[in-house]
């Protein structure tokens, strides 16, 4: 593959985020026929095939960072893979065609299929592991600090909204990882709010204000990790992970990758390094930020898209489209 000589700037990230969009909205139609057969891995598949399908025809030097795997566990859109058409920016992609692959087979809400995209090397290259995560909207942006309590974080979190604790609202992954963390929202009269799978949406739901969500924290994938501050970058919001090994072998992982202290705490900026960034997600099943995919009497098929970028100059967009199905 012919290689670019420059890295993605800023006027390239309006149109490049169109072709983005197509990607997105391709895996979710591609999803679609999979929704309640209980079928992961085949749901999986026909998103992964559709993405990079379609972003092989982007003019760009893509590099997938965040993947579905390693290359010899993935055939598609495995770590390191290139992508596009080898002319134009280069740049890190990170993909999960299918978030919340357990909801779209049994046919549950929430599903959504999402790209993260970012100057060539300014991705964290996050280990398939948990991540601890702690995410608030821009009004919050520099209050939080992952080493701190929860507690903590919430008085801090309150005191920058204006707000008093009872009238929080804490977004957190319904595991039982997680039952202190709960208990801590509700010790100090603050109000839960929690979901089973897909906690990019959480993260997003940070910084739209009709969600009305506060925080979102927990452990869950590095990947989507990466991905959700991705989206919150764009969105003027503020993130922090931490990997979270479970044992020495996932450990020695964090070390080969070049992660020399996995206990590190990754401010938003370390996993995001650049501002030529922009996010894309469309949804598969009906969400709480997205209506799925639909099909109209028409043939036609309906998605409904999330985008946000630094260069583009809403905060955020909300996308229709009416897409007939290529053949
Ligand atoms: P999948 O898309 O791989 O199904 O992940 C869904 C998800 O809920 C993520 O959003 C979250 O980060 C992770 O799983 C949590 O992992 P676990 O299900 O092991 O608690």
């Amino acid at each position: 593959m012919k290689l670019a000589s420059r890295n993605v700037r800023e006027e390239y990230v309006q149109s490049l985020a169109m072709d983005f969009l197509s990607v997105a909205q391709q895996a979710a139609i591609a999803s679609f026929p999979w929704i309640g057969k209980g079928n992961k891995n085949d749901a999986d598949g026909a998103g992964t095939e559709a993405m990079r399908n379609r972003m092989n025809l982007i003019d760009m030097v893509g590099r997938i960072v965040i993947g579905e795997g390693e290359m010899d566990e993935a055939p598609m859109l495995y770590i390191n893979e290139e992508l596009g058409t080898g002319k134009g920016p280069q740049v890190d992609i990170a993909v999960d065609p299918v978030e919340g692959t357990t909801f779209l087979s049994k046919g549950q809400e929430n599903s959504i299929t999402v790209v993260a995209v970012s100057s060539s090397g300014s991705l964290l290259h996050a280990p398939d592991m948990y991540m601890k995560k702690l995410a608030v909207g821009p009004k919050a942006k520099g209050h939080i600090n992952i080493k701190a309590s929860l507690t903590e974080n919430m008085i801090s979190v309150a005191k920058a909204l204006g707000k008093n604790l009872s009238e929080l609202t804490v977004m957190i992954q319904d595991r039982p990882r997680h039952d202190h963390l709960i208990k801590q929202v509700l010790d100090v009269g603050a109000s839960i709010k929690l979901f089973p799978d897909g906690d990019v949406t959480g993260a997003i739901a940070t910084a739209i204000d009709e969600l009305e969500v506060d925080i979102l924290v927990g452990t869950g994938g590095a990947p989507e990790g990466v991905i959700a501050a991705t989206a919150l970058k764009c969105l003027g919001g503020d993130f922090q992970g931490q990997l979270a090994p479970q044992n020495k072998e996932e450990f020695d992982r964090c070390i080969k990758m070049g992660i020399q202290d996995p206990g590190r705490v990754f401010t938003l900026d370390e996993i995001v390094k650049s501002d030529d960034c922009f996010f894309v997600a469309t949804g598969i099943t009906d969400g709480m930020l997205m209506r799925g995919v639909r099909k109209s009497d028409n043939g036609l098929m309906h998605t409904h898209s999330f985008l946000t970028g630094k260069g583009i100059s809403e905060r955020f967009q909300f996308i229709e489209a009416y897409h007939s199905l290529i053949k």
